[in-house]
């Protein structure tokens, strides 16, 4: 096993569905996998692996803010050679284009964390998605779901709480479409691998509006970034 997750070697897939939420890890595997067997639950972030559709699929939980997901990440692609993360999450809208309940796949990420500013020495590095799973995420989205479907930028910050909202704010004005807490750490450290990353979201809040999804509202539209996310692993 690696530090942080109880697996032998071979027990995860290249492929690994990646929520912040571990039991939406254990969610998700027990809705959309087949021959499934939990691998890790170290620390309550439980790791599991089965099948869709004959595929072997991992689904892992990265805990919330990058230094949790830069762990298990670190860890998925050194230790177990893991080729693909799709992160399946939740983010906040910032822009009035993009309402509650819709989907956002991350074509790039930026972020206020200090992760990446101590990497690059002060130099700003643009964390982008693979190109491929991004392609064949949008294509998914509409075969999956009526929701809007957006690709753009995201923001990852490290608070939820954010005490200079109008930063995040000043991100809008660039054309930054929602605000989640993991995405750019997750593309940093796939570069930096020479692996692949996306992360598609599902609209939780408005951080303009106020407005939220109901617990029903959020399952819904939940099984349909998962769907577009496995369409996208096995493609
Ligand atoms: N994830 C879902 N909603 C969010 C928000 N408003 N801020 C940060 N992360 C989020």
């Amino acid at each position: 096993m690696s530090t942080h997750i109880g697996a032998e070697p071979g027990q995860i897939a290249p492929v690994v569905l990646f929520p912040g939420d571990p039991l939406r890890a254990k969610w998700i595997a027990e809705q959309f996998l087949e021959d499934v067997e939990c691998y890790s639950e170290v620390r309550g972030m439980y790791g599991y692996t089965g099948t869709w559709q004959g595929t072997p699929i991992s689904v892992q939980g990265s805990g919330i803010g990058q230094p949790s997901l830069a762990i298990y990440v670190n860890e998925l692609f050194r230790d177990y050679d893991v080729r693909s993360i799709i992160r399946v999450g939740s983010c906040g809208a910032l822009n009035e284009k993009v309402a509650v309940r819709d989907i956002v796949i991350a074509s790039g990420a930026c972020t206020d964390s200090a992760m990446n500013r101590i990497t690059f020495e002060g130099l700003d590095y643009a964390p982008v998605a693979d190109f491929g799973l991004l392609r064949a995420a949008a294509d998914a989205a509409p075969t999956v779901s009526d929701q809007p479907v957006h690709v753009g930028l995201i923001y990852s910050c490290d608070s939820f709480y954010a005490s200079r909202p109008e930063l995040m704010m000043r991100m809008v004005e660039y054309g930054v479409l929602a605000v989640e807490m993991e995405a750019s750490a997750l593309y940093t450290l796939a570069a930096k691998h020479g692996r692949r990353a996306l992360a598609v979201c599902t609209v939780s809040d408005h951080v303009v509006t106020g407005e939220e999804t109901s617990a029903q509202e959020r399952q819904e539209t939940f099984d349909a970034m998962v769907e577009i996310a496995l369409k996208a692993a096995v493609s």
